[in-house]
């Protein structure tokens, strides 16, 4: 793997679906990953086969039905998570066990009620139970950006000596500033003595609205996976959008020089695609697939995107997989777009006449929330008509 390639690892059929309210039926995770898999995600992790007979099923099939993604599933530091993690995803071409145990001394002393020395032992036995099943296996630390960095650090030197070979360290509460995350990997991968065995890893959700900005802060600390999902749904409030990473990275080469095997002209479909299945909205103004990520309503900004449209794109709708601009026809509108917009419609008036119907067309804007096309017809269609009474 090239120094600047970074891995992208899909969790929208695990992380995502811990979405409250965002269940999808077993054929619909079998539609969402054969549209991952077409896309160029490197990784799908396809579910938590431990959870229910429904997530072994779907993993299983998953594994079974895709070409060329690795295949991940999640399990807990437990025997028994693990071997059922495994029996699922062994189907797959490539697959890989996810297990991960908090590390944390808020989570160590309330929900596992173990102590750190515990935690190195199954960090140790658990992680050599998964590569017993399989070559590839990725150890996550729980909550590890609120974990003391000198135990972190024998943590991930416990799981790689044990056979992890990619690190995870996720901001599970979405705690973490950019500065802290980046520096986080930069000091792990100092100071741990067999660091260079592993590929590092991001996972950030967003309870801040951080969740992007650490991602791409963790490449720069030396991190070369992120962990991300479609329209960024996930527990709380989600994790690092997919198609903002990707867009991200491939937009901003010069600040954010890394690659990857993303083909973005298919983040439109899979974004609508994962909206229809979980029934979950895309916010209008959501980067990337929003609605109206590539709408402009203002005068000055239709203005500028008509003389080029790279005043106010900084990509190109296509490469999203977006067909094209739009520019809305609304009260902050200008002379320049009503006119290309008659244009559109089929018609050609004098000056005056424009002048007449422009002046008609912002008073109705100011009326109506939704101007159609409909109505600007309507409008021009009743202008033509009193100049000829
Ligand atoms: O947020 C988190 O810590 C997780 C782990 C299971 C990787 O989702
Ligand atoms: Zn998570």
């Amino acid at each position: 793997m090239s120094s600047d390639q970074v891995v992208i690892f899909d969790t929208t059929l695990r992380d995502g679906e811990q979405s409250p309210g965002a269940t999808m039926t077993h054929d619909e995770k079998l539609e969402v990953a054969e549209l991952l898999d077409e896309m160029g995600v490197d990784i799908i992790e396809a579910g938590f086969p431990i959870a229910s007979e429904g997530d072994f099923e779907a993993v299983t099939a998953i594994a079974k039905r895709t070409q060329n993604s690795v295949i991940a599933g999640l399990a807990r530091a437990i025997n028994k998570d693990i071997d059922r993690c495994g029996e699922a995803v062994k189907h797959a071409r490539r697959p890989r066990i996810h297990t991960f145990v908090s590390t944390s001394p808020i989570h160590l002393a309330h929900q596992m009620k173990k102590t750190q020395e515990e935690v190195l032992d199954i960090i140790s036995s658990t992680v050599a139970r998964a590569r017993n099943l399989v070559d590839n296996v990725e150890w996550s630390a729980m909550d590890a950006t609120r974990t003391p960095i000198d135990y972190l650090c024998r943590c991930v030197e416990t799981a790689i000596k044990a056979g992890a070979t990619t690190i995870n360290l996720p901001d599970t509460v979405g705690y973490a500033t950019p500065d802290e995350y980046q520096k986080m990997f930069e000091d792990i991968r100092a100071r741990v003595p067999n660091a260079d065995k592993a590929v590092f890893s991001v996972h950030c959700h967003n309870d801040l609205g951080l969740a992007v900005a650490n991602s791409l802060a963790g490449l720069h600390g030396g991190a070369r996976q992120i962990e991300c999902t479609i329209n960024g749904i996930g527990e709380r409030a989600g994790n690092a959008a997919l198609e903002e990473v990707v867009m991200a990275i491939k937009t901003r080469g010069d600040v954010l020089p890394y690659r990857t095997n993303i083909e973005s002209a298919m983040l439109n479909r899979v974004s609508k695609l994962v909206a229809a299945v979980t029934s979950f909205p895309v916010q209008y103004n959501k980067a990337i697939v929003g609605r109206n990520a590539f709408a402009h309503e203002s005068g000055i900004h239709q203005d500028g995107m008509l003389k080029n449209t790279q005043t106010y794109e900084i990509m190109t709708p296509a490469s999203v997989g977006v067909t094209k601009t739009s520019l809305v026809m609304g009260k902050h509108s200008g002379r320049h777009a009503f006119k290309e917009k008659l244009k559109e419609l089929g018609y050609e008036l004098g000056d005056n006449q424009l002048e007449d119907a422009f002046a008609r067309f912002k008073a109705l804007a100011d009326r109506k929330k939704h101007v159609y096309d409909e109505d600007i017809e309507a409008l021009v269609d009743d202008e033509i008509a009193q100049q000829h009474e």
